[in-house]
């Protein structure tokens, strides 16, 4: 009887140990922002990996999926345990070679867990979350082990289970030769039907702003966000032409699935969190790369008054390139683009891709004009489209590159337009590691990229600063062939897909109704094409109109100042879809540049200038819209004038419908 006793209770020890030990095992385990406004918590429910998150004190996403299925494999999303966790802090101050700020502090508390597979296969599974205080994100970590080295994902369970209704503006994930270049469109979450890409703008109120995107995207599938049921998103991959997800072996990192949190809305537009999740600068010194400005032999392809091909219109013949480069030197750019140089762009080259990366058209004369850039200290920009014809591409590859290094050549546009062969996806993993391989091959050739029809960027550019810039927008192209950019457009763009990385938006058309018989024009005034300069962010920028429509303009001053590489970075206010007012300080002077922008309203605003150096005078140059202006009737008249100002000024901004403000500070000594 006795020993039965000690046999229960011994029996009993064991199961309450059991218990309080499972207890622990599904416990959450939390890790809070260094401001301690966010908190992650991390559990195991039945054994499968779920996170929720709490930001001032309010659940935003409420206890969502984590997980893979894998191909002909059990799936890695169940029966864990939690072998270890430990949280440790980080912070660090980096600089950007180049960029829309200088310093950059990545500050954070990370959460490592390694969790185990309780059941006969013992996988392991280790999961990373960083918490900032502008947002957090997380990654799966799939390290080397016994009996599970190649592996297919079909699936990426993760999920964001958003805890309340939210806004979101949204571009449907067609997964097309369209991409990213459709217009933003704005619903409630819980109406949302259709998949979407990323990053993904979210608004509750004007108190609560929330960005799903990822970052370092790198030999993984791009993440669409499909909308299941209840509020909640889940990770959907683009696929390989085959289904498969992603192609992997362990060791394995994913990219990180961020979340930025803000309670405005410009907070989301100056947050380095996506940078900073992104591995520190591989190319050594980059002193090579440099931001600027371009022309090209471009608009007036769209416009249809010169042709890619060549033939008694061809745009990118040898006088015109040199009179461009004329232009682009006398007019304080840096840089100019050529595109159709080289052979291929007969007949439809949107559907064959058949391109000569190596030889050029006879009237284009490559040595001579490359020379005379030369000369007169202008880069050229080289342009490779593929078509889509991505075998073409990688079959000339290192031809091509050699090509550039011949002729001293620094610069090149890309381009994917088009479907891709086989039913790859511009997001899919097959292309993230053609354009990884693009940008790598570039950067060992020290040749700067800016990608049209792009991967979508997750920050990259902090590994690889040869990848400066990137299409993946509904661009001012639209505005030569289609209905174009409506005024509400360039005041998304910011607070959407302006949060992945900079734009190459090609701004600067002033014959804002370039042929008055036809439909076309641009949906903006004049002034606001100035101020685009300062609101979009990108390192290249173009004055993408044709040289003749800049002669006798005051107006192009603005964009012969305008620097495109900054200091310091503030958006003083922005409502999304509505304006935004953006300030940012050159790096190279003290001078301070301001963009605003508005939708098809007119806004009056008074602007405190208090981001002026204290005790300094300031020139402000104002170059706002004109009397009676207005984007439907009247988009041409820019009223310059020069106002003494100091940081105690508040300045009063009149934007007309579809309108803008542009300013040059400049520092009186
Ligand atoms: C689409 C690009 O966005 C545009 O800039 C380029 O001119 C054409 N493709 C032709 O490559
Ligand atoms: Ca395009």
């Amino acid at each position: 009887m006795r020993r039965f006793i000690i046999y229960l209770i011994f029996v009993a020890v064991i199961v309450v140990a059991f218990i309080s030990w499972m207890t622990i095992q599904d416990k959450p385990i939390e890790v809070a922002s260094p401001d301690g406004n966010i908190a992650v918590k991390f559990y195991l429910e039945s054994g499968s990996p779920y996170y929720q998150v709490i930001y001032n004190n309010q659940v935003v996403i409420d206890g969502s999926r984590m997980g893979f299925i894998l191909k002909g494999l059990p799936a890695l999303d169940k029966d864990f345990k939690i072998a270890e966790s430990h949280i440790t802090v980080f912070d660090e101050t980096w600089t950007q070679p180049w960029g829309e700020v200088r310093k950059i502090r990545n500050q954070y508390n990370r959460l490592i867990l390694s969790l185990e597979e309780k059941s006969s296969l013992h996988r392991k599974l280790r999961i990373e979350f960083r918490v900032f205080n502008d947002g957090l994100a997380f990654r799966y970590d799939i390290p080397e082990q016994p009996d599970f080295n190649n592996f297919i994902i079909q699936d990426e369970l993760t999920e964001f289970k958003l805890s309340k209704d939210f806004s979101a503006w949204w571009i449907p994930a067609y997964g097309d030769e369209m991409d990213q270049e459709y217009l933003y469109r704005q619903s409630s979450l819980h109406a949302l039907t259709e998949k979407v890409i990323t990053p993904l703008t979210l608004a509750q109120g004007d108190s609560l702003f929330v960005s799903i995107h990822e970052a370092a995207l790198i030999d993984y599938a791009g993440m669409a966000l499909e909308p299941t049921n209840n509020l909640t998103l889940k990770c959907d991959l683009y696929p390989w032409s085959n289904g498969d997800r992603v192609v992997a072996s362990a060791p394995m990192k994913t990219p990180w699935r961020t979340i930025q949190l803000a309670t405005q809305a410009s907070d989301l537009v100056t947050s380095t969190m996506i940078l900073n999740l992104n591995e520190p600068n591989k190319l050594g010194n980059v002193s090579w790369i440099k931001p600027g400005k371009y022309n090209g032999i471009w608009w007036g392809m769209h416009l249809k008054k010169h042709t890619w091909e060549a033939g008694p219109n061809h745009g990118a013949t040898t006088a015109h390139a040199k009179s461009m480069i004329d232009f682009a030197s006398a007019n304080n750019l840096s840089g100019v683009l050529v595109e159709g140089w080289n052979q291929g762009w007969e007949g439809d080259w949107t559907v064959h891709g058949n391109f000569s990366f190596t030889k050029p058209y006879p009237d284009f004369d490559l040595a001579a004009v490359s020379r005379y850039a030369k000369e007169k200290n202008i880069s050229l920009i080289a342009h490779h489209e593929t078509g889509g014809n991505i075998a073409n591409y990688e079959r000339q590859l290192e031809d091509a590159f050699k090509l550039l290094q011949q002729h001293d050549i620094h610069y090149l546009k890309t381009g994917y337009v088009n479907k891709l062969p086989a039913g790859e996806y511009h997001q899919g993993q097959f292309m993230v590691r053609h354009y990884h391989k693009v940008m790598e091959t570039a950067a060992r050739y020290h040749v700067m990229v800016d990608m049209h029809e792009p991967v979508k960027d997750t920050g990259l550019r902090r590994t690889y600063p040869n990848l400066m810039t990137r299409e993946g927008v509904r661009g001012t192209e639209y505005e030569a062939w289609s209905d174009g950019n409506p005024a509400s457009h360039t005041t998304i763009l910011p607070f959407t897909r302006g949060l992945s990385g900079p734009i190459d938006y090609t701004p600067g058309i002033f014959d804002i109704l370039f042929d008055p018989d036809s439909k076309f024009r641009v949906h903006t005034t004049l002034a606001k094409q100035l101020a685009l300069y300062v609101v979009i962010y990108s390192p290249l920028h173009m004055a993408a109109d044709l040289p003749e429509n800049y002669v006798n303009q005051p107006a192009f001053k603005f964009i012969q100042d305008v620097p495109t590489d900054w200091d310091v970075t503030r958006v003083i206010d922005g409502e999304i879809g509505e304006f935004i007012t953006t300030v940012r300080k050159d790096r190279n002077s003290n001078d301070w540049y301001l963009g605003s922008i508005t939708n098809e309203k007119s806004r009056t605003m008074e602007v405190k200038l208090d981001f002026l150096s204290p005790g300094k005078k300031y020139n402000a140059e104002i170059y706002q819209d004109g009397k009676d202006a207005d984007v439907e009737k009247n988009p041409l008249p820019v009223e310059i004038r020069s106002e003494v100002v100091n940081g105690n000024t508040i300045l009063t901004l009149r934007l007309a419908p579809g309108g803008g403000t542009a300013i040059r500070f400049s520092e009186i000594k």
